[in-house]
């Protein structure tokens, strides 16, 4: 088995693409249901999108969510069980069973206006390639969104610093396994390589959790200059 971590990340979620479907539509998750999903919604919501790119869609609710107001979608993910239960649900949807490293190779064959990353990011080299081939796919303005863990929770006890860290299903249910590596970013690090590959930050939005006071998620909203 492979020990590169960007393919551990795309083992992990083939693991677990079934306890990760339940989670989310049975709302498992506290931080979503209470913050992390609505703060998604309302970032979109107020860029007034018509063509939307959820990149790493997971089982589809954003899109189905975006449908639903009636904006077309795309959804983007390299786990197929994920990607087929997206399908499933949401038989007229667009997804497509893709990876990363496939989808920045691609010559851009379609605009979007809005690209969103919801929890989806979790690379190091890959995501910068990812990065940089964004901007060909937005219409001008375009929007790109990424929620993510909040760097200054994440970070625990270690240094403040980039690092691959290793993963962790804590607070999940027992039905998770091997939980992948992921790259730990600080803040700086973040808005250096949204400026590193054309966009500039609109917004950075820190939702607050209403049970612990600490930010549920960093959300960075920025456009593509
Ligand atoms: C935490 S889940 C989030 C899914 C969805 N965005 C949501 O909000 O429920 C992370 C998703 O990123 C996808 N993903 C991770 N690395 C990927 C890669 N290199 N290429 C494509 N998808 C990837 C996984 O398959 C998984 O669906």
């Amino acid at each position: 088995m492979s020990t590169d971590p960007e393919s551990l990340i795309l083992s992990s979620w083939q693991t677990n693409a079934e306890p990760w479907i339940t989670a989310v539509r049975e709302a498992r998750i506290e931080s979503r249901r209470l913050v992390t999903d609505h703060a998604m919604l309302s970032a979109i919501d107020a860029r007034r999108p018509q063509r939307v790119l959820d990149l790493g869609c997971g089982e589809g609710w954003l899109c189905r969510a975006l449908r639903g107001w009636g904006i077309a979608t795309w959804g983007v993910d390299a786990t197929a069980g994920l990607v087929e239960a997206a399908r499933i649900s949401d038989p007229e949807g667009d997804y497509e069973c893709l990876d990363y490293a496939a989808f920045s190779q691609q010559t851009p064959h379609r605009q979007v206006d809005l690209i969103a990353c919801n929890f989806s990011l979790f690379g190091a080299e890959e995501l910068e390639r990812l990065l940089a081939a964004l901007p060909a796919w937005l219409e001008r303005p375009g929007h790109l969104l990424i929620q993510t863990l909040h760097p200054h929770v994440a970070c625990g006890d270690e240094p403040y610093a980039d690092s691959w860290r290793a993963g962790s299903w804590a607070g999940f249910d027992a039905a998770f396994r091997d939980p992948a590596p992921w790259y730990f970013r600080t803040l700086e690090s973040w808005v250096t390589l949204l400026h590193a590959n054309g966009f500039r930050l609109d917004a950075l939005i820190e939702p607050p959790h209403p049970l612990t006071g600490k930010p549920a998620s960093l959300l960075l909203a920025a456009r593509a200059a």
